[in-house]
């Protein structure tokens, strides 16, 4: 299936890509920068994610910024939405397919840490998987990567330090940490993220996990970034809004995108 979809993206472009950006829900329209833009939205792919679930809006973008080449999707799949995770991969194995070796995601996600605060960046230096299943549970895709993976160093320890390199350069500040997927989509109880605190988790969210773990699986260098768009539930002793979350995300969403779109230039 991979295999076509990536063919179909082949067909109607002649840039080939080797960076793929994951970008966060509300964290803006950064596809805006790229040159030589050719949309392909998902309803459109034979084979892709079928879209009815949510009414998912969503496409991919190809095109190039300063020379890279690189296609972005614009809207991803969650777990939380209803779809399995094998879908929630696929338009990474097929980026793969395309060429594609090196992943950028972001994300939203809740502070656990109590340092942290509204508005953060933080490279993730690694995650956790609190969803109990495994992207890659099934039969192993051999024409992919390998049927136990590596993820030791899942989040490229390059490209973290390129990232904070650049974020020096550009006086932003940046955080690390540790990034736990929860299942979603309630928030978690405060319970569950005094939980995650003594786990030693810094940020919790609900996507990233899968496409990352399919990501390592095809042999591809990560990078991920979250923003922390809220504290984490108890943590600060008040509500969460998803209007908070996508607020802060939208303040955020310049710094990040600036920070991200330089790296590439670097890659
Ligand atoms: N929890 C889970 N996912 C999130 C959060 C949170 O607090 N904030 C943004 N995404």
């Amino acid at each position: 299936m991979y295999d076509e979809i990536a063919r179909f993206i082949k067909e109607r472009t002649d840039i080939q890509p080797v960076i793929g950006l994951i970008l966060g829900s509300g964290l803006g329209d950064a596809t805006e920068v790229i040159e030589r833009p050719v949309f392909i939205n998902y309803r459109d792919i034979p084979g892709f994610i079928d879209t009815t679930v949510e009414g998912h809006k969503g496409r991919f973008v190809v095109g190039e910024f300063k020379k890279k080449a690189l296609i972005a999707m614009q809207g991803r799949f969650h777990y939380y939405e209803g779809y399995g995770m094998e879908q929630v991969i696929l338009p990474v194995r097929a980026m793969r397919r395309l060429g594609v070796k090196t992943l950028i995601v972001t994300n939203s996600a809740g502070g656990v840490n109590p340092d942290f605060s509204p508005g953060d960046l933080m490279v993730i230096q690694d995650h956790i998987n609190m969803t109990g299943v495994n992207p890659l549970r099934g039969r192993n895709a051999d024409d992919l990567g390998p049927r136990f993976p590596d993820m030791t160093y899942a989040y490229d320890p390059g490209l973290r330090r390129l990232a904070f390199h650049k974020a020096k350069e550009m006086g932003i500040s940046l955080r690390q940490g540790i990034y736990a997927m929860m299942p979603g989509p309630s928030y978690e109880t405060p319970a569950e993220i005094a939980m995650l605190r003594k786990l030693g988790v810094d940020a919790v969210g609900m996507s990233t996990v899968p496409e990352v773990t399919a990501a390592v699986h095809a042999g591809m260098k990560v990078l991920g970034i979250s923003c922390i768009t809220n504290m984490a539930a108890g943590i600060l002793d008040k509500p969460l809004t998803h209007e908070e979350v996508i607020e802060t995300a939208s303040k955020a969403a310049h710094l990040l995108t600036s920070l991200v779109f330089s790296l590439i230039q670097d890659l």
